[in-house]
């Protein structure tokens, strides 16, 4: 589904791009910008700029920009669908251009009270933790565990008591129908009594977000003077069951409050368990995320992707450890991201590593990450086992994954591969199915950068469209730019449209940059300057084009003089004539500014 662009048009017209930014950034009103420091990259500096009569933010440290709708998906890592979604129910603006279907409105109003449900439940169990008596043992194994109340806080971590119905009650008590209950996967029902008991129950509970910071779901670890129970070991951690609202393959724990910070500091880490992403957080290291209880997944590869293109991974340093490490390569390198290992030693997580050798000790720890290909390759060469045809297996069965890297790392791998089996380079490139040839650098991309008369051009018909519309839609387009997006963005803002709306259809990213950049631009004219301005650029934009053409025609009639041809002489003379006449004015309104 896609949306009608009117929806989308009515999101930006009626959202205040200032007031969605501000709930993230600081804002001072700097003339008609407001400026902050940036939330996607590190600065000490303010060189984030709003300009909420555009529209559109632009950083100019790191380039990042865009409408609101832009800020919303880079903010919050989440797609363009969701992001119009989120900011039209904001705005009260129905997507849905027919009413809903009976059953479509039962769906959405369904998810509704499962996430109530879920709510209610977080809030009781944070509460539990955080305040009542029967809390006490929740506390006292956080304290053990070395995470601080500010922790328990901030991830709004709870206590779900020892007792069988313990939540249940609460959640009767909040009119929460215990088979809705159950949906959410919070409570069970007793084949036995029927009666409904606490699917977690004497656990630690680390509330699980979606996208939106909503609690879906838990993952509970049992207090250890728990564990043993008359029916035999309880297991260690509980999850809840996927729902209408929690779907595991798409969920990792923390995302909600990591994102801002993998943007900022370019990468994300990647651990197994809840309590290591806690205790990193606690630690400083806020760019974590854990995948919990499952393996990863090319949809969780996906969403980190959206924030940054380097994920560091944290895998066990066991057998178990090393197959995940080889498995999520594939995912990494599918989804774009550039995935290095770090391998922790003289503890088996990065909890028990900080809680051992300190924050600082862990830091130092992130100096030492190794590309993550280098540890798959490495672990085929001696699973493969050595001898010509140990080797000769061993590249058989990395082929896939070379043919996969990018070109640079592809190339560089393949030497070290060739090198560690003895196989000249060349015959490895070949299996490979990589030219032989030397490095022949893939053509850099073809890079557009305006010179200084259409940047002051564009950002004359960017901020006073009016004033500059009729002379530029007189134009040739051919003596502004080649540039097919930047015409079309020029026609439509002087065609009146709005202009967070072109940019947005712009579809050369770096052309929509460079847009932007131009746009918040400070001022560069007064208003009463900008149609002489205009005025004087094109007239230098359209003089060289005359003087070509001077000089082709000239060279037609010379051409025809020296055949002795005079049966089109006089178009000629005529057409002569006409470009010097045009010359002449031209070259006179240049004077005259
Ligand atoms: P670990 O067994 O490594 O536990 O499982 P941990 O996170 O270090 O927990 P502590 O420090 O002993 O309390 C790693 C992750 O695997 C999932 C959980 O998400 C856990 O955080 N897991 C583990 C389960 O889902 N169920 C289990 O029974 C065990
Ligand atoms: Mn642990």
């Amino acid at each position: 589904m896609a949306f009608p662009r009117h929806i989308v048009e009515e999101v930006r017209a009626r959202t205040d791009i200032a007031e969605v930014v501000g709930r993230v950034v600081t804002l001072k009103r700097s003339g008609r910008n407001l400026t902050g420091l940036c939330p996607f990259h590190n600065e000490r500096t303010p060189s984030f700029n709003v300009i909420p009569e555009k529209g559109i933010y632009h950083c100019f440290g790191c380039g990042a920009g865009g409408d609101v709708i832009r800020f919303v998906q880079q903010a919050q890592g989440v797609d363009f669908m969701t992001a119009v979604k989120d900011l039209a129910q904001a705005a009260g603006i129905t997507i849905q251009d027919r009413p809903m279907t009976r059953e479509e409105r039962q769906k959405v109003e369904a998810k509704a009270d499962l996430y109530d449900a879920v709510e209610v439940a977080a809030r009781f169990m944070e509460e539990t933790l955080l305040l009542k008596p029967e809390g006490e043992p929740g506390r006292d194994y956080l304290q053990t565990r070395g995470l601080s109340s500010e922790t328990a806080r901030r991830y709004r971590i709870g206590y779900a008591p020892e007792g069988w119905d313990r939540l249940a009650t609460h959640l009767q008590r909040q009119r929460i129908p215990m088979e809705l209950a159950a949906r959410a996967g919070l409570v069970k029902r007793s084949e036995r009594t029927g009666g409904w008991y606490d699917t977690f129950r004497g656990r630690i509970c680390f509330p699980i977000l979606d996208e939106r910071g909503r609690p879906v779901a838990f993952g509970g670890r049992i207090l250890p003077a728990l564990e043993q129970q008359t029916e035999g070991p309880a297991p260690k951690y509980l999850n809840s069951p996927e729902s209408e609202i929690y779907e595991k393959s798409k969920t990792l724990y923390g995302l909600w409050y990591a994102r801002m910070a993998i943007q900022r500091k370019e990468r994300v880490l990647l651990v197994e368990g809840y309590f290591d992403a806690v205790a990193l957080w606690q630690a400083g290291v806020e760019e974590v995320v854990a995948t919990c209880g499952t393996a990863l997944t090319a949809a969780h590869a996906e969403r980190l992707r959206r924030l940054t293109k380097r994920a560091i991974a944290l895998f066990d340093a066991d057998e178990a450890g090393m197959r995940a490490a080889v498995k999520s390569m594939d995912l990494f390198l599918d989804a774009g991201l550039e995935a290095r290992r770090l391998q922790l030693t003289g503890a088996k997580d990065p909890d028990e590593y900080i809680l051992r050798y300190g924050a600082e000790a862990f830091e130092e720890q992130l100096n030492h990450t190794e590309p993550l290909v280098e540890v798959v390759v490495r672990r085929t060469l001696e699973q493969e086992g050595a001898g010509p045809e140990g080797q000769a297996r061993a590249v058989e069965a990395l082929l896939p994954l070379l043919r996969k890297l990018p070109e640079l790392v592809r190339i560089e791998m393949s030497n070290r591969v060739a090198g560690w089996v003895g196989m000249p380079v060349p015959q490895m490139l070949e299996k490979i199915g990589q030219s032989v040839s030397p490095v022949a650098a893939a053509p850099a991309p073809t890079r557009w950068m305006p010179n200084k008369d259409l940047t002051h051009l564009l950002w004359l018909i960017i901020h006073h469209p009016h004033l500059t519309g009729a002379a530029v839609m007189q134009a040739d387009p051919a003596w502004i730019t080649d540039q097919q997006d930047v015409l079309e963005a020029i026609a439509a803002l002087c065609a009146g449209r709005a202009l967070p709306d072109v940019l947005a259809e712009i579809r050369n990213e770096e052309v929509q940059r460079i847009m932007l950049k131009i746009t918040s631009q400070p001022e560069l004219y007064l208003e009463s300057q900008v149609s002489a301005a205009a005025n004087q650029i094109l007239i230098r934009m359209e003089l060289p084009h005359v003087e070509a053409k001077i000089t082709a025609v000239n060279a037609e009639i010379s051409g025809c003089a020296n055949r002795g041809d005079t049966s089109s002489y006089s178009d000629l003379a005529r057409a002569i004539s006409s470009l010097y006449a045009r010359r002449v004015a031209l070259r006179a309104q240049l004077r005259r500014a």
